[in-house]
């Protein structure tokens, strides 16, 4: 066996052996579960239910994100399958239930959820993947946002969980915010692992798609528009990233620019990545001065 063969066989099993601890370790949160009470509703949903809203969205466009892979991966490995439909989407869409449930409880509208709109530059990579060398170009770019969907996932519920606890609202912590928190360090393994492993298979035609690419389509989480970038702009600075969004960026963008970008030294952010925040920030303060001042 040569040793690019064991070593993609050594990636697939740790791949594997991962997916079958999620699914062992981490089932979907039990509903009954949760403690929807507040102590002051009031002042909670003034300083968080905006977040909770942004959250609760992101979380239940799974649904729509399961469409869009399986639009663009027509032919996914069987433990992109397993991890997505059988671990990931049943975790998330209890995420989002929960988060939707806590505003509801706090007097807000559920979130508008956009659960089955795919653009057309999906449907046009969908048709160039089903050339199989393509596929990986785009499986490449389903794991790299995989990882700063996750990671900002990660470091959000870190930040609203201190809120939280210093808002002295321990039931919603403990019950809401600590469990969902725990499983997405999972979600963002899983997408590490898998593009560490499928990034040194590929050409350097492909490896020059994915940067051009990456480039060009590069936004945060769940912020497919302006009003949703100018939204997540406002969660930003309600969990204290604006302040800090230079190291927020590094960490979700780490391995990213350590694979794609290792030449270009000196860059501690791919730009398209810090740009993207900053324009988060502007079209909120543009929006709601109210709220930047
Ligand atoms: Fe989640
Ligand atoms: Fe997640």
């Amino acid at each position: 066996m040569s040793t690019s063969i064991a070593a993609r066989s050594a990636a697939e099993r740790r791949l594997v052996e991962h997916v079958d601890r999620l699914a062992v370790e981490h089932p979907p949160i039990d509903l009954a579960s949760v403690d929807y009470s507040v102590r002051n509703p009031v002042e909670f949903e003034a300083r968080f239910g905006h977040v909770l809203d942004y959250m609760a969205r992101v979380e239940l466009e799974v649904d729509r994100n399961v469409l869009e892979l399986t639009t663009m991966l027509p032919d996914p490995p069987e433990i992109d399958r397993v991890f997505y439909a059988d671990v990931w989407q049943p975790q998330e869409i209890r995420h989002g239930l929960i988060l939707d449930s806590l505003q509801v409880h706090l007097g807000r509208q559920p979130a508008d959820a956009d659960l089955d709109s795919l653009g057309l530059k999906l449907k046009v990579l969908g048709a160039l993947a089903h050339l199989g060398a393509f596929q990986d170009v785009c499986r490449m770019l389903y794991y790299l946002t995989g990882m700063a969907t996750e990671r900002s996932a990660v470091l959000a519920y870190n930040f609203l969980h201190d809120g939280v606890m210093e808002m002295g609202e321990t039931g919603i912590a403990k019950t809401v915010i600590g469990p969902i928190r725990r499983q997405e360090p999972g979600h963002y393994a899983f997408y590490q692992l898998s593009a560490r492993a499928l990034w040194g298979e590929l050409a350097a035609w492909q490896k020059w798609m994915v940067r051009l690419m990456r480039r060009m389509s590069f936004a945060p989480v769940g912020a497919n528009n302006e009003k949703q970038k100018a939204d997540f702009g406002d969660v930003m600075t309600t969990l204290g990233i604006t302040d800090r969004f230079e190291d927020f960026a590094e960490q979700i963008s780490r391995v990213e620019r350590e694979l794609l970008w290792a030449r270009t030294r000196g860059l501690k952010v791919p730009d398209y990545v810090a740009r993207a925040f900053r324009e988060a920030v502007e079209l909120a303060r543009a929006r709601t001065p109210e709220r930047a001042a």
